[in-house]
């Protein structure tokens, strides 16, 4: 196969291990990526790298044009859910808004395979658990609703364009590529596996658990924490669906059970072998008690079959990157 795929936010965290395991499977592929939290030396070397802008319509026609892109993968975009609460505006711009045009352009430039980065932040608090993709969808943040905002306008614009498509609803990546090749960097690191190895590694005094009255059996949250290997998979899978022919499709990314934020601190002491501060603090904004991934479709439709679903090798990854 010799035509290339564009992936816009490839500069990313998991957009880079996609673009290794893309580049890993021999096949040719273009970063588009403006840098705003993208890094430039987690661009495979085998990948082309253009910097700019997915809402620049004049250079995604171009970069289009110029590769042969047949398909593309999307996760451009801000990500951060608490922040979402303080700027929604920014959010929708990034998200919906730049979105929606780097989807009019590619539709219209004949775009055949759409991979789209959707969230487990699309359902809200869910009824019941493991939440399975035909759940109401009752996002709680702006961050939520300005992703599901562009998974609804990708399926309506499939309806009548011939492009289709995967939107793969990720639940809580960690973790970093085997070789350390790439991993979750971030100026002001949220994310929880990401502080508390930090934390583990003396970047930081210690950390804050945010609540521990929430009505689970520690009362801290739980989430489903799928390593961005096995995510990145996904990826590569969906994106052969689609080149074969499958049908457009919606799946959660996750692998079917949760651990507490106090599970995942302890977790994070005994792999690194550190210890370190851990307070207590309210509650966040938009955090939802448990989130645990059905990912039964990803597995009947794509075939997917989970290779580190295992919480100390996310973790050691992880540390082992923030220590590199
Ligand atoms: N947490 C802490 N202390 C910290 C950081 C996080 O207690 O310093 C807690 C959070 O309150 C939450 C849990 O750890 O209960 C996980 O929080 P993260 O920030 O790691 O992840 P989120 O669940 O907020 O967000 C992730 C993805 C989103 C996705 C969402 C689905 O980053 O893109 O899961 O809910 F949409």
């Amino acid at each position: 196969m010799t035509t290339a795929i564009l992936i816009a936010g490839g500069a990313g965290y998991i957009g880079s291990h996609v673009a290794l395991a893309l580049c890993d499977a021999g096949r040719k592929v273009v970063v588009l990526d403006d840098l705003s939290t993208g890094r430039r030396d987690l661009v495979p070397a085998a990948a082309t790298f253009i910097e700019g802008d997915i809402g620049d319509r004049d250079l995604v026609r171009r970069v289009l044009a110029e590769h042969g892109c047949t398909g593309l993968m999307m996760f451009a975009g801000s990500i951060i859910v608490s922040e979402s609460f303080q700027m929604p505006l920014p959010y929708w711009r990034n998200n919906a808004a730049a979105g929606l045009a780097f989807l009019e352009t590619c539709v219209a430039a004949g775009i055949r395979h759409f991979v789209y980065s959707s969230t487990a932040a699309v359902y809200g608090t869910p009824d019941r658990l493991p939440v399975a993709e035909e759940a109401t969808l009752r996002p709680i943040s702006p961050y939520g609703r300005s992703k599901l905002a562009l998974e609804w306008a990708l399926a309506d614009a499939c309806e009548v364009a011939p492009t289709r498509f995967a939107a793969l609803r990720y639940f809580n990546v960690a973790g970093a590529d085997a070789d350390l090749r790439s991993g979750q960097v971030s100026p002001v690191a949220t994310h929880l596996i990401k502080i508390a190895v930090e934390a583990a590694a003396g970047k930081r005094d210690g950390m804050t658990v945010f609540g521990d009255d929430y009505p689970t059996p520690d009362g801290t949250c739980i989430r489903d924490y799928i390593h961005v290997s096995d995510l990145a998979d996904a990826h590569v899978l969906a994106l052969a669906h689609l080149e074969a022919g499958g049908d457009s499709l919606i799946a959660n990314c996750g692998y079917g059970h949760g651990f507490s934020v106090r599970e995942v601190i302890e977790a994070v002491k005994r792999v690194s072998g550190r210890d370190f501060p851990v307070g207590l603090g309210p509650r966040r904004r938009g955090d939802p008690p448990a989130l645990v991934a059905d990912s039964a479709r990803l597995k009947r439709m794509l075939g997917w079959t989970p290779k580190r679903d295992d919480l100390d090798l996310i973790i050691r990854s992880a540390f082992e990157w923030e220590t590199k």
